[in-house]
């Protein structure tokens, strides 16, 4: 069913890995995507699989942790295809590292991506959504936002920055319609815990009471049932899709 027909939704980090997989699952209800990424290769390849789908695809390289590129993605995408409905802040990065040793560098590049870069981008196309009075933030946090991870104090802070953040637009975007919520995966099977060791990866199974590590399907799949519109009534929520691994 095409439930997001005549509908844009713009996801950051669509290259690949959980905001790839957010894009075509979107694309597949109906919706045109906007791909944004830090690097054109991947984003290309997304937008070939998007137009497949015989949905609109468009292509934007933009660091999301910096304000000037952001504005100027914001700009194009209000010019072509002149509308957002979906917002997905879903780029993301890691600089693991024992809080004793960990570097000013790792700590802003992080809080930059992760936290600011949500920011960046919700307030640049927040006027549009006000406007328009209707939309769908989504932002993807995690369960270390919830839980906190020895070496990753800077992730974690980035990720339970991002639940507040959500809340509070969430809050503020009420009254014209617009929803706010936070997805926050659990260990998920992409580049980013591909750099965990085999050993690690199986301890964090055992923890986990589904027993298993999820796919980008298994995200996709729950910012898919926040953008429908038979969504519209819920709001300022953490959704966790970890396999029970945060109750
Ligand atoms: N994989 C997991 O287990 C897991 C768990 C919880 C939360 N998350 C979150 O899910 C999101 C996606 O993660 P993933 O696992 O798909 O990782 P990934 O590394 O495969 O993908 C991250 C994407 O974000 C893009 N990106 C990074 N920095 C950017 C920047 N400054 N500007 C624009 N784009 C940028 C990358 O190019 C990449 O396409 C992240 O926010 C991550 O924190 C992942």
């Amino acid at each position: 069913m095409d439930e997001l027909a005549n509908q844009v939704a713009v996801v950051t980090g669509a290259g690949r890995g959980i905001g790839h997989a957010i894009a075509l699952k979107l694309a597949a209800s109906g919706a045109d995507v906007v791909a944004v990424g830090r690097t054109m290769e991947f984003l290309q390849k997304t937008m070939e699989e998007v137009r497949k789908l015989g949905r609109k695809a468009w292509a934007i390289a933009a660091d999301v942790a910096n304000a000037a590129s952001v504005e100027a993605a914001a700009t194009e995408i209000l010019k072509d295809p002149g509308r957002v409905d979906i917002l997905v802040n879903n780029a993301g990065v890691t600089r693991d590292g024992l809080l004793m040793r960990m570097s000013e560098a790792d700590w802003d590049a992080v809080l930059d991506t992760n936290l600011k870069g949500a920011f960046l981008f919700t307030k640049a196309l927040s006027r549009a959504f006000l406007k328009q009075r209707s939309g769908r933030i989504i932002n993807v946090t995690s369960v270390i936002g919830l839980r906190g991870n020895a070496g990753q104090c800077n992730y974690a802070a980035s990720k339970a920055g991002i639940i507040g953040f959500t809340k509070s637009c969430a809050r503020e975007f009420a009254s014209r319609g617009v929803t706010a919520n936070a997805i926050a995966p659990g260990f998920i099977q992409t580049a980013m815990t591909d750099k965990l060791s085999p050993e690690h990866k199986e301890a964090i199974a055992k923890e986990i009471p589904l027993a298993t590590l999820g796919t980008p399907e298994d995200v996709a799949h729950v910012a898919w049932f926040l953008a429908l519109p038979a969504s519209r009534y819920i709001t300022g929520q953490v959704l966790c899709v970890d396999g029970g691994l945060d109750m």
